[in-house]
């Protein structure tokens, strides 16, 4: 299945065979010897162990952070395929972080060789920038380095053939044309969408995409059994889109979409037609690629999912007959097909461990090397939607995230196969993208690009037309597109909160935020492009950046209600932090009666912004929907809008709430006010107080 080759060390004398998952390409790569400036080493250069190459080898000081670094150059941006030779004579791993430019992207253990004359080489795949890059090795242990002898680079311009992990690496970052292809309707613009054009295709790849994903649903344009004929129309237009994405040399994921849940999630019931309808297309349109570039890639189903079934056994064995149904019909048909990369999801696209190893499973029968794994991440639920009081990007939330990338890695990765998050974003964003606020969704980018990339897991955003314009080429938020470019290939950093607020009935205080330095150092604050003065301004104190009284009253000018004035918190590297300066008094709510399909709060927001919203009875029980918690879902159950000066309570609120009973809403703002206000039903009446 893997990829796995016995490697002989290149050493003269090595007497260890070693085995290692790695990809050996077959350009010679270009050699880079440890005792050869610019490499440094935190230590000497030795020759008193035979087999090194070269002069010397560098023997590191036996401490944490006693690096070597070596500064390779790479024609092209792309995945790197390093081989650090290395000897360790001691029976305890060395383990080192693996810094590319200044980025910690992954550890690197260095185990015992046997001798210090047994020198071995370790294969790692890392994504370097055009031009000159830093690899830095930087033991984590106060046993330091081992005895490292050089490395090899090679950068991997066109993929190997048969080099899965290289190509899947090389196809980094991806974006969706979601909504087109996909929709459900009678053709791609029923979801909204415009007609694809080529100028989009052209214009995703001028924005740094490596590879589109081309969701694609079917069933509509199908005939009936036994044939299930799509019409030529479609399979045609379908064709045409994908070849101007071939065309503007990006990677190509087509799958078969929203079929998943439409028909295919019927396959308990209806085992024979599913199947035969899903073989149907993977028929058709492994024909139609047959012969399309390498750089096509098939998916056998979206977010597979089925109903009326007894249970997660069968759904496995279900999927696996899908996915290997898909494989054999692809294999078969030969052509560039019989080695064309496919692309195999776990059931419901899940990065849970059962649904891991059930594909896994999967894997191991199919025994192919030129299979690739996907999940889909939107991020830890109650942050994805904002309800149940999620409204920052806490730990748990971060843990989720590199919960979910160390499963796929440890299960998939560590064996070679590549894994695609072929979908990831915020389920917030489907409805707005104001749903969760926007420095914590900065940090939620920021993070989830740093934590793929050190896994080397490819992503694929998902866009359903609302961040990339589909005739404008231009982002909606340039902001957050800025911060997901910047993490394909570095960290930024962050800070608690990109939102200081003053009131306006009493003086200016000082104010303190918390950075996340994430590895970076702390350069300075500017305002537009005027540097804010250190001392006087704001004071650095580790992490702690506190602005001065003087400062933020300067900042905040006639501290009219609401955001004064912007300033941008600078880095070593990566993107900016901005902070939004914001005078504010705490929102006022008045009396209102309305109906359960239409109420609306009369707000003064003064400055604030909603956070989250609490709805409990008197008896202290929570109200609404998602009763398991007092805190309700943003934009769904409530909603502010700021141009009317309204806090909307929706109808799906009303529907769970008991008629008679007075509800206590808690109002969270972001500046930490609290405001309670009381709503009763009466049959479709309501009434509002704030006492
Ligand atoms: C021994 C060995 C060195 C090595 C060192 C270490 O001294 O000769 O080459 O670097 O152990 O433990 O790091
Ligand atoms: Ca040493």
């Amino acid at each position: 299945m893997k990829l796995t080759r016995l490697l002989a060390s290149a050493g003269l004398l090595a007497s260890a065979v070693v085995v290692l998952h790695g990809t050996t390409a077959a350009a010679a790569p270009t050699r880079y010897e440890a005792e050869t400036a610019p490499a440094t080493c935190t230590g000497t250069i030795d020759s008193n162990h035979a087999g090194f190459s070269g002069s010397g080898f560098c023997n590191g000081n036996n401490a944490v952070g006693a690096a070597a670094q070596f500064t390779v150059s790479a024609s092209a941006a792309g995945s790197a395929t390093l081989g650090v030779r290395f000897a360790n004579g001691t029976t305890t791993s060395r383990p080192a972080s693996v810094i590319v430019n200044g980025t910690t992207v992954q550890t690197a253990s260095f185990e015992g060789t046997g001798a210090w004359t047994t020198w071995v080489t370790k294969t790692l795949t890392v994504s370097a920038n055009a031009g000159s890059n830093t690899i830095r090795f930087s033991p984590t242990t106060a046993n330091g380095l081992p005895n490292v002898d050089f490395l090899d680079v090679e950068v991997a311009g066109n993929p190997q053939p048969g080099n899965a992990m290289a190509t899947v690496a090389a196809m980094q970052p991806g974006w969706n044309l979601g909504n087109s292809l996909d929709s459900t309707g009678s053709d791609e613009t029923s979801w909204g969408n415009p007609r694809i054009t080529q100028a989009l295709v052209t214009n995703v790849r001028a924005q740094g995409f490596k590879s589109i994903r081309i969701p694609v649903t079917w069933g509509q344009h199908q005939g009936p059994g036994p044939s299930y004929t799509i019409e030529a129309a479609y399979l045609n237009r379908v064709r045409e889109v994908v070849d101007w994405a071939l065309a503007a040399d990006l990677y190509v994921l087509v799958n078969i979409h929203h079929d998943s849940w439409q028909w295919v999630a019927n396959m308990p019931g209806d085992r024979t037609n599913v199947l035969a309808r899903f073989d149907a297309i993977w028929t058709q349109v492994a024909a139609t690629f047959r012969t399309s570039s390498a750089k096509l890639l098939f998916e056998s189903i979206n977010e597979p999912q089925f109903t009326g079934g007894s249970g997660d056994a069968q759904n496995a064995a279900l999927l696996h007959e899908l996915n290997t149904s898909f494989h054999r019909i692809v294999r078969q048909s030969g052509g560039n097909n019989a080695t064309r990369l496919l692309v195999l999801p776990t059931l419901h696209t899940s990065a849970d461990q059962p649904r891991i190893d059930e594909l896994l499973s999967t894997f191991t029968t199919l025994n192919d090397p030129n299979l690739v794994a996907t999940v889909h991440f939107y991020g830890f639920w109650p942050f994805s939607v904002n309800v149940a009081g999620y409204t920052t990007f806490n730990a748990e939330v971060q843990q989720d995230l590199t919960g979910s990338f160390d499963r796929v890695a440890n299960a998939f990765i560590s064996r070679n196969i590549p894994v695609i998050i072929g979908e990831y974003g915020l389920l917030g964003f489907d409805r707005h993208t104001g749903t969760v606020e926007q420095g914590e969704k900065l940090k939620f980018f920021e993070y989830l690009g740093y934590y793929a990339r050190t896994k080397r897991i490819t992503t694929m955003l998902w866009d359903n037309g609302q961040h990339f314009g589909r005739t404008s080429f231009q982002w909606s938020d340039p902001e957050l597109f800025a911060q997901i470019r910047s993490s394909w290939t570095t960290r930024s950093g962050t800070a608690s909160t990109d939102q200081i607020f003053n009131l306006r009935s009493s003086a200016i205080t000082g104010k303190t935020v918390t950075l996340n330095l994430n590895g970076t150092s702390f350069l300075g604050v500017r305002q537009g492009s005027t540097d804010l003065a250190a001392g006087s301004d704001y004071t650095i104190q580790g992490s702690q950046l506190t602005f001065t009284a003087s400062a933020l009253t300067r900042l905040s000018g006639s501290r009219n209600y609401g955001v004064n004035a912007m300033v941008n918190v600078r880095f070593s590297q990566g993107v900016t932090w901005r902070i939004n300066i914001i005078t504010y008094d705490p929102p006022v709510v008045q009396n209102t009666s309305g109906s359960t399909g239409s109420f609306a709060i009369p707000t003064t927001f003064r400055g604030d912004a909603l956070a989250t919203m609490e709805a409990r009875y008197a008896d202290g029980s929570n109200a609404g929907p998602h009763n398991w918690t007092s805190f309700k879902e943003f934009d769904v159950a409530f909603a502010p809008s700021y141009g009317s000066n309204t806090i909307t309570l929706t109808s799906a609120f009303f529907n769970e709430v008991n008629n008679g009973q007075r509800v206590t809403l808690t109002f969270h703002f972001w500046s930490g006010t609290r405001v309670t206000y009381f709503v009763t039903e009466s049959g479709t009446s309501v009434t509002g107080t704030t006492s």
